[in-house]
């Protein structure tokens, strides 16, 4: 672990600090004011390009919380257009062309993020320099097989059912798409990773339309690739999340992630049982529990806190992205219970270890 790594690295690594450190999926979004009066000036694409705008809406949830990490605004989305798919948002993503044959998938190219996305490099590096010492910077990109589903798909969808029956009817071209997004994702990690992320987290925000058999057959392998090009490159603790991804959660140790992001659908206490007590997880508590009265929130809260306890170590996070219509308020009470409490539990299991 390098010398000076945060709280929230060490517990990527398993060590237990003082306290679990907190962060939250799409912490710099549209339950902000501030990211809403920005974006009122600034569209959506054109705030992802423009590192000062990019880095500045990073910053905003850092400057009114005392969370432990940042994460860069961009989205999933952001270097597929290096790749040769035209993305726009509306506000979710659509692709006028979809990939529906293997002409059509032989006509992309592997991204360069060098040359196709430095804007993501340079807000990388500005937020890095802005950050305080004790605050880690999250990179992510989007796992091969979401991103596939919307490739495939051309947008949004509640099932996915194109671009699940293309790997079935099309095995050839789905695979070349799936390779060509985990190495260009790979590369994307690696570029990040060197332009100044402390860790880099895969969303697989879809992948839990698959059961077990198929994620082992369609996701699996290639995540285990994209993970060993990225360690192969960098050092840095990768985060995994599966959405939806109960079911897979014994596969999901098989991608050799340091995080296990969970979702909010299963007791974090069966996770760590199925995960192994010897993984770091990362959750899980559900976003609409932020809409329940504070003293059920706090319990809410500590329940999270009690399961983690259970593993190697503990992210605190939400079960999956926070939603827009969230209170901010809420997020301030959130992050200082999540402080306050394990720090408590944290003094207590030191006592009771007698250091
Ligand atoms: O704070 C953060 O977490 C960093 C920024 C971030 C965004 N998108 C910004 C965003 C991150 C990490 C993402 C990831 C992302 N994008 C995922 C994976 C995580 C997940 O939720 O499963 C996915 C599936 C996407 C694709 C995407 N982008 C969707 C479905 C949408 C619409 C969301 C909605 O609720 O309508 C987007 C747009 C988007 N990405 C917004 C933001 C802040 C809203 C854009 C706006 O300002 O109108």
């Amino acid at each position: 672990m390098p010398e000076g790594a945060t709280l929230f690295e060490r517990a990527c690594r398993g060590v237990r600090g003082e306290r679990t450190p907190v962060w939250i999926m799409r912490q710099a979004g549209r339950y902000l004011p501030e990211y809403r009066a920005l974006r009122e000036k600034v569209d959506f694409i054109m705030a992802t390009k423009t590192p000062e705008v990019a880095a500045r809406i990073t910053l905003q949830p850092m400057e009114r919380y005392p969370l432990d990490a940042a994460i860069l605004f961009a989205d999933i989305m952001t270097p597929l257009e290096g790749m040769g798919v035209g993305v726009e948002f509306a506000p979710g993503p659509l692709i006028a062309q979809p990939v529906r044959s293997l002409a059509q998938a032989r006509s992309l190219r592997a991204l360069d993020p060098h040359e196709s996305v430095p804007f993501v490099l340079d807000a990388l590096r500005l937020v890095r320099s802005e950050l305080a010492a004790d605050r880690a910077l999250i990179a992510f990109a989007g796992a091969p097989f979401t991103l596939f589903c919307y490739t495939v798909e051309g947008g949004g969808s509640k099932d996915f059912m194109e671009a699940r029956s293309f790997l079935r009817a099309e095995p050839e071209a789905a695979s070349e798409l799936l390779d060509l997004l985990g190495t260009s994702m790979a590369a994307y990690l690696v570029a990040q990773a060197q332009a100044g992320a402390d860790a880099l987290m895969l969303f697989d925000s879809w992948v839990g339309l698959l059961g077990p058999d198929s994620y082992r057959r369609f996701a699996l392998p290639v995540l285990q690739r994209t993970l060993s090009r990225v360690r192969a490159e960098v050092d840095r603790p990768i985060i995994y999340f599966a959405n939806g991804g109960s079911t897979l959660l014994e596969a999901v140790v098989e991608v050799g992630a340091d995080v296990v992001g969970v979702d909010w659908t299963l007791p974090l206490s069966s996770a760590v049982q199925r995960i192994g007590a010897l993984a770091v997880v990362q959750g899980n508590l559900d976003p609409a529990a932020l809409f329940a009265p504070r003293a059920e929130l706090g319990t809410a809260i500590d329940t999270v806190l009690e399961e983690g306890a259970a593993a190697a170590a503990h992210v605190f996070n939400l079960g999956h992205g926070i939603h827009r219509t969230t209170d901010p308020d809420q997020v301030a009470f959130l992050v200082d219970r999540v402080h306050e409490r394990s720090a408590k539990i944290a003094s207590a299991s030191s006592v009771s270890a007698g250091t």
